[in-house]
């Protein structure tokens, strides 16, 4: 009985500690569930997931959805990534969120700014604000989150600068803050954030220099801040950084010198300060880590390399310096070991020597993994050897513009891995390279400016199937050349050499040539054909016309006759089309009309006659030079051909070309069969040669009726054309 009388005070003891402790976890949870509520009630929009979010609900607010509950029940994890959220931050009650420890509010429609009561969110470990449309600053706010471990305010469109309370995070680890268009420079406070391992700043328009105090923050593994304005010269101090790994500071306009302590990390594997200022010499043991796969430095101002550079880089995979000033000999940076050197691009520099050892092998040619080898524009000297054609995995070689001589040399073999082959602009000769035919996976050859001789080969076109494009343009190619039948089928849009992390996009530069501008013109993945000042003679192969794919056709600066073939407008992907300096004759054909994607030609210094085609796009083309220097050409953008005078004259004088023509055509036949039949009757006893000679004679007569009959279809179609369009004249029938 006497426990009994202490029953309801134990009871209400309980109670009152039950409520006692409920109560205000129930009140902080309500003010919880009201704040988002409030929140999402104030969007324009949100997924249909946030259906669950209802004050009838709060009793079971961990069960909401995007929501996770620490132990006590209060809200730790915010996850709204993607939730279509469309609307401000303005009644987002950050001071109801004590505890809340993640937020992500990535990828959603948010506007407006980022409000300074966010920095009441202090027990935040990780938060996550990119890919939304909020405006304004920073707020200054964000330093008051101390426990703040990762910090991701990417693709926002804030302005302002980075605030200088950003120094206060001292937690943090991981900072993001890429493409948001910030302005001012780093601040000096940054080098607080000792524990900072990953620091990315890229695509912003950040100006100043990079703080010596960057030195303090010695956890630094992965700088990523290109494509700012940072200037001024590296700090000495980032030779404290031992632990790092990636640094990438490209297209900055980061000046001075590189200094060799930047090595000191031995896990630094990758660097990238391509187009920024540096200039002096690129320091020495820069494999001294042993880690380095990939050192891009293209388009600074270097001047040399330390001699030995990349001796023992066993695991260096790409080296690019193009466009720097090196003046240096090759051969002083490399030894016999290659590693697994995969890219090599020291284009646009002025190394000189040759690539040849003292026994006269390509040194390069023991670098068994190189996928690409750019030296393009330098003053490279010397002859080039076979074994260049038996490296196993390389796909890309310009050696274009410099000073390489003799003969491509011959091999039995080529590897499936070349698919691009850039020897322009060097003073190679002999005839067309015949190892080329075995390179079966060809893509772009070019052997444009060299003093190449001899015919075009007629196996290009069943030997690389995959040729995309041709230029043999400024040799000594002359005579007859070919069918190009493997430009014909539908190829891929883009092209590039793929090594690893390393791509390089294949381009060709062209010189298009449209009224009185010049444009180079980058090209990739277009089906293009070249042959411009070579001594090519004869006439425009018919087969051209099926090459379907052609969008860029260079024949200028020959000795090719006969006309325009017929079907050329079956080339509708044609852009570019230049036949000027030429000896072509005839009208143009009227399927010229049909060429819809044209917009550079020139057709200038020939002799041709008659109307030009007219089409929707032909009419584009206003330029009247373009047509200037034939022999009577008429009909926009020249003068009409039936109303001027100047036109009927040119046309009386292209009636007697044409009746010449013909005539020097049957005395020449004539001449050719009399000769024939003398020597046939001449020759009836000496079989043994004579057979030989009347094959030959024969052959002589093929070709020569060949051109006979070209005379006479340029000839008839020059006719039927002319007589409906203008006034016969006696002269022109009677013939
Ligand atoms: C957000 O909501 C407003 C108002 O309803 C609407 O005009 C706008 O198109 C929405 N934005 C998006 C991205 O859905
Ligand atoms: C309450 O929340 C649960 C769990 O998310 C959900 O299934 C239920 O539909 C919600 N009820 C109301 C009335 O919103
Ligand atoms: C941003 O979000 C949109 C749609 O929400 C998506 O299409 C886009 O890829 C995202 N961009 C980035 C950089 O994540
Ligand atoms: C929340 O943050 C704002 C801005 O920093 C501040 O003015 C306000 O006092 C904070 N609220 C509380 C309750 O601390
Ligand atoms: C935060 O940063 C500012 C500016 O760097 C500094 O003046 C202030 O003392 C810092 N506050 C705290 C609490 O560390
Ligand atoms: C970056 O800043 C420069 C100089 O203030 C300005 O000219 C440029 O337009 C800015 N670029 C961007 C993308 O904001
Ligand atoms: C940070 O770096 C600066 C300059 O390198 C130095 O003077 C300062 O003592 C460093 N601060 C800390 C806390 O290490
Ligand atoms: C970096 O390297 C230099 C020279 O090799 C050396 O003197 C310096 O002590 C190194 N610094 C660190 C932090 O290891
Ligand atoms: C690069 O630096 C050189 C001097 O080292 C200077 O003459 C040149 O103007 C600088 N170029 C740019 C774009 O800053
Ligand atoms: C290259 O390696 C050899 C042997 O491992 C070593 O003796 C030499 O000092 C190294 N050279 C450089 C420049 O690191
Ligand atoms: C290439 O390597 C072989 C053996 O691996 C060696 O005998 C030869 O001298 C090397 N050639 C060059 C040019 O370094
Ligand atoms: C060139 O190709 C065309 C069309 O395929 C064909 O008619 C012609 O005979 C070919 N000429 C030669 C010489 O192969």
């Amino acid at each position: 009985m006497k426990d009994l009388r202490h029953v309801p005070f134990f009871l209400l003891s309980c109670t009152c500690l039950l409520l006692c402790a409920a109560t205000p976890v129930r009140a902080d949870i309500r003010r919880e569930a009201e704040a988002l509520v409030n929140w999402k009630a104030s969007l324009a929009g949100s997924h249909e997931s946030l259906g669950s979010w209802s004050l009838a609900n709060s009793t079971r607010l961990c069960k909401w959805t995007h929501i996770l509950c620490n132990s006590d029940g209060h809200i730790s994890k915010l996850d709204l990534s993607g939730a279509s959220l469309n609307g401000t931050l303005d009644r987002f009650d950050f001071w109801a969120f004590p505890h809340l420890e993640f937020l992500d509010l990535s990828q959603n429609d948010l506007y407006g700014i980022i409000p300074p009561g966010i920095g009441n969110l202090t027990s935040l470990v990780e938060l996550y604000i990119f890919n939304n449309s909020l405006r304004g600053a920073i707020p200054r706010s964000i330093g008051q989150l101390k426990h703040l471990a990762v910090l991701e305010l990417s693709y926002l469109e804030l302005d302002g600068s980075l605030p200088e309370e950003i120094g206060n995070m001292t937690s943090l680890e991981v900072l993001y803050i890429s493409s948001t268009t910030l302005t001012g420079s780093i601040p000096l406070t940054i080098g607080m954030l000792v524990k900072l391992q990953v620091l990315w700043l890229d695509n912003n328009n950040l100006t100043g220099s990079i703080p010596m105090e960057i030195g303090n923050m010695t956890e630094l593994q992965d700088i990523y801040s290109p494509r700012n304005n940072l200037e001024g010269q590296l700090p000495g101090t980032i030779s404290h950084l031992i632990k790092l790994q990636y640094f990438h500071l490209f297209e900055n306009q980061l000046r001075g010198n590189i200094i060799p302590e930047l090595w000191n990390s031995s896990f630094l594997e990758t660097v990238d300060i391509e187009k920024n200022n540096f200039s002096g010499l690129f320091p020495s043991s820069i494999c001294i880590g042993g880690a380095m796969h990939l050192v891009i430095a293209g388009y600074n101002g270097f001047t040399g390399i330390q001699p030995w550079t990349f001796r023992n880089c066993t695991t260096l995979h790409a080296i690019d310096f193009t466009e720097n000033n090196i003046a240096a000999d090759l051969r002083d940076y490399f030894d016999e070991h290659p590693g697994q050197l995969r890219v090599m691009d020291f284009s646009q520099n002025q190394l000189y020597g040759t690539l040849l050892t003292n026994w006269g092998e390509v040194f390069l040619c023991n670098f068994t993994y190189l996928k690409l080898l750019d030296l393009s524009n330098n003053a490279l000297h010397g002859a080039l050897s076979k074994c260049f054609w038996d490296m196993p995995s390389l796909s890309f070689i310009d050696l274009s513009s410099n000073s390489f001589t003799g003969v491509v040399p011959s091999s039995r073999t080529c590897k499936d891995s070349l698919n691009y082959l850039h020897l322009a602009n060097n003073h190679f000769k002999g005839a067309f390279p015949l190892a080329i035919k075995k390179c079966r996976n060809l893509i772009t050859l070019d052997l444009g400016g060299n003093n190449f001789s001899g015919t075009i080969p007629s196996w290009i076109s069943k030997s690389l199937p995959g040729l995309k494009f041709l230029r043999l343009s400024s040799n000594m190619f002359e005579d007859d050349f070919t069918n190009f039948t493997g430009m014909s089928h539908e190829q891929g849009d883009i092209d590039y050499v793929d090594a690893g992390y390393y791509t390089h996009l294949e381009q060709i530069q062209i010189v298009w040539k449209n009224v009185d501008h010049i444009y180079i013109i980058m090209i990739a993945g277009m089906a293009g054909i070249d042959l411009s000042g070579n001594l090519l003679s004869q006439e425009i192969p018919g087969g051209l016309t099926t090459l379907l794919e052609l969008r860029y056709l260079n024949l200028s600066g020959n000795h090719l006759s006969g006309c325009i073939p017929e079907y050329i407008g079956n080339l509708l992907l044609l852009e570019s089309l230049d036949l000027s300096r030429n000896q072509l004759s005839g009208e143009i054909p009227p399927s010229f009309a049909g060429l819809k994607s044209i917009s550079t030609l020139n057709l200038s210094s020939n002799g041709l006659s008659g109307r030009i085609p007219t089409s929707n796009q032909l009419q584009t083309l206003v330029d009247p030079s373009i047509y200037s220097n034939n022999s009577g050409l008429c009909g926009f953008p020249l003068e009409d051909c039936v109303s001027s005078s100047t036109s009927k004259h040119g046309e009386t004088g292209q009636g007697e070309d044409m009746e010449a023509l013909w005539l020097y055509c049957f005395v020449a036949a004539g001449f050719i069969f009399g000769f024939w039949l003398y020597w046939s009757i001449f020759l009836r006893h000496s079989e043994t040669w004579g057979c030989a000679f009347y094959q030959h004679v024969d052959n002589m007569q093929e070709q020569f009726s060949k051109k006979v009959h070209s005379c006479i279809w340029c000839f008839q179609a020059t006719r039927t054309k002319r007589a409906r369009l203008v006034q016969p004249r006696s002269s022109f029938l009677s013939f």
